[in-house]
């Protein structure tokens, strides 16, 4: 198995590439599987030149079966969802830098009022039913997983390691949207 870059990281600058290819290739040639003491299923590296913000998420041993990439690779038409620039299945992947807080940051610094919790929740359903429309549904949401840009009013979502296929014949489109709703509605009420 070897790196798979996307049609997304040819259009990055020729730096970003070069730098990034050359931390994969590394991670490649040795193997590299990071051990990290607190049981963290990835290790996040910050990758940024030209003001192109990447992400180098490497897994752990108990991160590799994690559904990050395949989930990514389904929801590459999605805005609500950071792009995929490269990956080695069950080792690493080159994402997108999202911008903006977490919702969880957010809320504990009061920085959120109803109006805009409002606005945040409808995007969030949007990029649920994004995600649901190819039977993908996050079974471990937190809300430090919901970024909120506020001066573009952008939402995104990360950390797919837990969104998995679901079957109609279970649980339906409107199932999942209907739960994550009220999962949002619960988590986010005791911080309102
Ligand atoms: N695409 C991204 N954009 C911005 N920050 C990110 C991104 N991916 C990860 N991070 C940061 O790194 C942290 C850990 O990443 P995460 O994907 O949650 O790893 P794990 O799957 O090991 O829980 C996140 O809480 C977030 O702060
Ligand atoms: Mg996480």
């Amino acid at each position: 198995m070897s790196i798979i870059y996307t049609k997304k990281f040819e259009h990055l600058s020729e730096e970003t590439k070069e730098a990034s290819s050359n931390k994969m290739n590394l991670l490649e040639k040795h193997n590299y599987t990071p051990y990290l003491i607190d049981g963290s299923r990835s290790d996040i590296e910050n990758i940024s030149f030209n003001n192109e913000n990447l992400i180098l998420k490497v897994f752990t041993a108990k991160g590799k079966q994690d559904q990050d990439i395949e989930a990514l690779l389904k929801l590459e038409d999605s805005s609500f969802y950071p792009t995929l620039y490269a990956y080695k299945k069950n080792h690493f992947l080159l994402m997108e830098k999202v911008n903006g807080i977490s919702l969880e940051e957010l809320l504990i610094n009061k920085k959120i009022d109803l109006t805009q919790l409002k606005i945040i929740k409808e995007q969030y359903l949007l990029s649920v039913h994004e995600a649901a429309s190819k039977y993908l549904d996050n079974v471990d949401k937190k809300l430090d997983q919901i970024f909120w840009d506020s001066s573009q009013k952008k939402l995104k979502v990360i950390d797919l390691g837990f969104f998995e296929q679901f079957f109609i014949q279970v649980q339906t489109l409107e199932d999942v949207i209907q739960e994550s709703s009220s999962w949002f509605d619960e988590e986010t009420s005791y911080y309102i």
